[in-house]
Formats: C-alpha cells, sequence, structure tokens
C-alpha cells in the first residue's frame, strides 16, 4: 500500500510506522490499566480495541509484513467472529470462549513462526529468530491444544474430572525436557525438517497432556496461564517477524496472564505448581466428611425474607454463579433498592472466584447499575459480618462453604471463603440441594442460623421484592 504515497514520504514510511506501533502500545497500556476497575473497564477495553485497529491499520503500510489484501481479509473475517460471539455468547459460557481464543492465539504464533521458517531460507535466520521461532512453536503448539482440551472440559465433551497415566506429571516433566532439547537441536541444524516437525508434534501433545489432568475448579487458572502462554507464544512470533508491536502486545498479555493465574492462585489459597501438578498431592475427596446426621435444612419462603431483611439494620448480599445463571441481576437489584428505600444498609460481598471467570459478579453487577461503592471484596466484606444481621446468598455454594476451613482432604480445603457462618441469619437462595462447581455437599445450609429459600433465583427475588412492597 505504501507504494501509492508520493515518493517524499517514502522515506519516513518506516519510523512513521514505529511511531505508530508506540502510540498503539501506549493505548494497549492505558486499556489495561482501566481494565482494573468496573467504573472504567469499559473504556480500557475500547482504548485497547482501538490500539489493535491502529496496530492492523499501520501494518497495511509494512509491505514486508504481508499484503494489505489478506489483512483486510482478516479483519473482516475476524471483526465478524468476534461481534457474533460477543453478542451471542453467554456470559457463563465466556472461560469456554476465551479458552478457544487462547487456543487460536497460540495456533496463529505457531503458525507464523512456521511460515516464516518456509517462507525463507533457514540458513538466512540469525540465532535469536530460530530460537524464537523454536519457542514459538514449542508454546504455541501447547496453548492450541491445551486450550482446546480446556474448551472440551468446560463444555462437558471431555470429562471434567481428572484424566491422567500412571506417573502422568513425570511424563510431562520429560517430554517437556526433550522439546525444550529440541528446540536447542533446531537451533544449531535448522536444514533438519525432521527435528522441526517432531518438535511440532511433541508440543501438540504436551498441550494435551498437560491439561488432560486437570479438572474442576482448577481449570479458570488453567485458562488464565493458557492465556498468558498465547501472549509470549505471539511476542516470540513477534521476534521472528521482527514486529516490535507483536512484541510488546504479546509480552503485555503473557504478563497480564500470569498476573492474572497468580490472583487467582492466591484467591484459592493455592500454588501454581499443586494447580499444574495437583497429582503429586492435595485433597480431592468431594465426600470427605459433611456428617449432617438426620438434621435437615430450615426451609423459607418471600414473606419470611421480606420481613427479616426489611426490619434489619445491615444486610449483605453475596452473589454467585447461580445468579448469572438465573440473570436475576436486576431483580437483585430492585430488591436492594426497596431495602435501602427502608433505611438499610446493603453491601455486597464479592469473592474473587464467585461465578465462572475473573470479575463475572462486578461485571453481572455492573449489568443492573449496582454502584461501584456496594461492591466489597472479600478481605473488606469478611470482618463486618459479624455486625451483619442477614446474608442473602444469591446461586453462591463453594465460596460460602466452610469445608473450606474445616475439612482437610476437601478439594476446597484451604480456599478462603466469606465468613457468612458469622452473620446472625444466611439465606440461601438455590434451587435445590445440589452442589456447586467443585461438587461438594455444604455443611452451611444445615446451621441453625440458616435458612434455605429454594426456586429460581429470578423468581424468588422477584416474589421477594413483592413481598417487601406488600409490607408497606
Ligand atoms: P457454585 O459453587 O458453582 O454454586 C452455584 C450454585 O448456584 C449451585 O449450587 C446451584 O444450585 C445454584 N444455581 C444454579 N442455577 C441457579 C438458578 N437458576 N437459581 C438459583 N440458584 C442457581 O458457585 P460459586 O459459589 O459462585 O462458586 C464458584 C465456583 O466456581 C468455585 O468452586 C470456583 O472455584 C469455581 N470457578 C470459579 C471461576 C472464577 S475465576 N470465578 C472459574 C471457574 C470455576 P442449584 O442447582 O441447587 O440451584
Amino acid at each position: 500500500m505504501s507504494q501509492f504515497l508520493p515518493d517524499f514520504l517514502q522515506a519516513y514510511i518506516p519510523s512513521t510506522i514505529q511511531l505508530i506501533y508506540l502510540i498503539a502500545t501506549g493505548f494497549f497500556i492505558v486499556g489495561i490499566k482501566r481494565l482494573g476497575s468496573p467504573a472504567t473497564a469499559r473504556s480500557g477495553n475500547q482504548l485497547a480495541a482501538f490500539g489493535m485497529l491502529m496496530g492492523v491499520a499501520v501494518t497495511l503500510f509494512d509491505q514486508e509484513i504481508v499484503s494489505f489484501e489478506y489483512i483486510i481479509a482478516g479483519v473482516v473475517i475476524g471483526a465478524l467472529i468476534g461481534a457474533f460471539a460477543a453478542k451471542k455468547v453467554q456470559m457463563t459460557a465466556m472461560p469456554e470462549m476465551v479458552a478457544v481464543f487462547n487456543g487460536f492465539g497460540g495456533g496463529a504464533s505457531a503458525l507464523v513462526a512456521w511460515g516464516e521458517f518456509q517462507r525463507l531460507d533457514p540458513g538466512l535466520f540469525e540465532t535469536q529468530a530460530l530460537v524464537t521461532t523454536g519457542l514459538s512453536i514449542l508454546i504455541g503448539s501447547i496453548t492450541f491444544t491445551g486450550s482446546f482440551i480446556a474448551f472440551g472440559k468446560l463444555k462437558g465433551f471431555i470429562s471434567g474430572g481428572r484424566i491422567a497415566l500412571p506417573g502422568q506429571n513425570y511424563i510431562n516433566l520429560l517430554l517437556t525436557f526433550v522439546a525444550l532439547g529440541l528446540v536447542g537441536w533446531f537451533t544449531v541444524s535448522p536444514e533438519l525438517q525432521i527435528v522441526f516437525w517432531s518438535l511440532f508434534g511433541l508440543a501438540l501433545l504436551i498441550g494435551i497432556f498437560t491439561v488432560l489432568p486437570i479438572g474442576g475448579a482448577d481449570m479458570p487458572v488453567v485458562i488464565s496461564l493458557l492465556n498468558s502462554y498465547s501472549g509470549i507464544a505471539a511476542s516470540m512470533a513477534g521476534f521472528v517477524l521482527g514486529n516490535n508491536l507483536l512484541i510488546i502486545s504479546g509480552a503485555l498479555v503473557g504478563a497480564a496472564g500470569l498476573i492474572l493465574t497468580n490472583i487467582m492462585c492466591q484467591a484459592m489459597n493455592r500454588s501454581l505448581v499443586n494447580v499444574l501438578f495437583g497429582a503429586f498431592g492435595g485433597g480431592d475427596d468431594p465426600t470427605a466428611s459433611l456428617d449432617t446426621g438426620d438434621k435437615a435444612v430450615q426451609k423459607t419462603f418471600a414473606d419470611d425474607v421480606a420481613i427479616q431483611c426489611s426490619y434489619a439494620s445491615k444486610v449483605v448480599i453475596v452473589p454467585g454463579y447461580g445468579l448469572a445463571v438465573a440473570q436475576a441481576q436486576h431483580s437483585l437489584k430492585e430488591v436492594a433498592n426497596l431495602l435501602e428505600s427502608k433505611g438499610v444498609d446493603v453491601k455486597y460481598g464479592i469473592h474473587p472466584v464467585a461465578g465462572r471467570m475473573p470479575g463475572h459478579m462486578n461485571v453481572l453487577l455492573a449489568e443492573a447499575d449496582v454502584p461501584y461503592d456496594q461492591l466489597y471484596d472479600m478481605d473488606q466484606i469478611n470482618s463486618e459480618f459479624k455486625s451483619t444481621d442477614v446474608v442473602l446468598i444469591i446461586g453462591a455454594n463453594d465460596v460460602v462453604n466452610p469445608a473450606a476451613k474445616t475439612t482437610p482432604g476437601s478439594p476446597i480445603y484451604g480456599m478462603p471463603i466469606l465468613n457468612v457462618d458469622e452473620a446472625k441469619r444466611s439465606i440461601v437462595f438455590k434451587r435445590s440441594m445440589s452442589t456447586g462447581y467443585a461438587g461438594i455437599e455444604n455443611a452451611l445450609f444445615y446451621s441453625d442460623k440458616n435458612q434455605m429459600f429454594f426456586g429460581d433465583a429470578k423468581k424468588s427475588l422477584q416474589e421477594l421484592a413483592s413481598s417487601i412492597k406488600e409490607l408497606d
């Protein structure tokens, strides 16, 4: 496309391209920063997307890389798929979508490296380009197959539990060392096609073997880690192409993914090693110890809940995955408004892994215009439960399960939870006695201070709103 510019401008093209890449990078950084708060997240996303558009557009002028017809076709097809997915995919299915995107990202980086390697004479590659080509193939391919296995597990196409050969962790470790050895061999002997293809094949296998044994509540951590891998693979591909924007944006994704992985591990009180190699130890007994004897749960209904909440001075709402399933956020907001109009102090306690993805609850509540200053992180709200009259637990289960504190051997043992049992009264809104994501029973339901309000969360909250209004 640069050939359409007058001659005197041609000389400025390379430096202008680099300058615009730098500006686009600025948009990414500010965009990511703004994603840190629900109040600024939307504009952060738009800024980062604009930076990406800028990066793609300016690449049109970089004839060295690729002809612009392909870029335009890619932008149009990608934008259509992205817009369709953003509109159609349910919030609750977001982790699956992220998994697929990660997989495509990793696969694309591997293909870019492979394409460059096929296009050019291997003898022309410098050592740095060979190393990054090898790493891009390795990390990109692991991300590709790993992400699609994660997608299959989340979708239920593959069993969500642990699928592993005996000694799987040791096999994986061995394969990883062999793959790194192949990267080294490829760097010194790039002309040996067999080394290149062995590396490719082995990396695809490692992706499958690494993710298959991971299951249950650890899957989001893996998805976040794969997200980081896809960024690192892209960064490597940037080195292969000599494209600064790809190097930087890939590194940003890689770092952000790692930080998120770390935050999620901390929220579950797990180390990353424990998540990835859980088979070396760790509780996985879902039945570990709930002895309720013949004790029955106490049921409650809208009229009773309305009275308890309306005459409370402080109510804390704990949202969970079931709120998202029921799409009950607007009904919840209506209940909160009614209580506030009666002078009740209403707060929301947000567990970092409530729902199915980081920030899930914040996004959901933002949809219903819940003010951000009413949202309290687990650490902030936990000290307040003692002075809380009623906690309304809406479609949450694992994040309030005392087994995390009391039951060694439980899959969630050690995970920090919301201390709802310290409140004077807790009321759980759910449809049945079935378990949450971790598949374990919850002793909270049987507590003397707890009541169960059975039913779909949206319907129950609508009934509750009507009952509160009737009290006026
Ligand atoms: P869960 O423990 O999964 O419990 C959700 C509860 O919602 C279920 O017990 C279910 O019970 C109820 N429910 C489902 N549909 C409902 C509806 N229409 N109306 C009312 N209730 C409904 O959720 P949580 O407490 O939010 O915990 C999250 C879990 O997911 C943790 O184990 C976490 O580790 C895991 N996880 C988190 C993430 C992130 S990063 N947020 C990602 C993946 C997994 P009924 O079927 O009886 O209604």
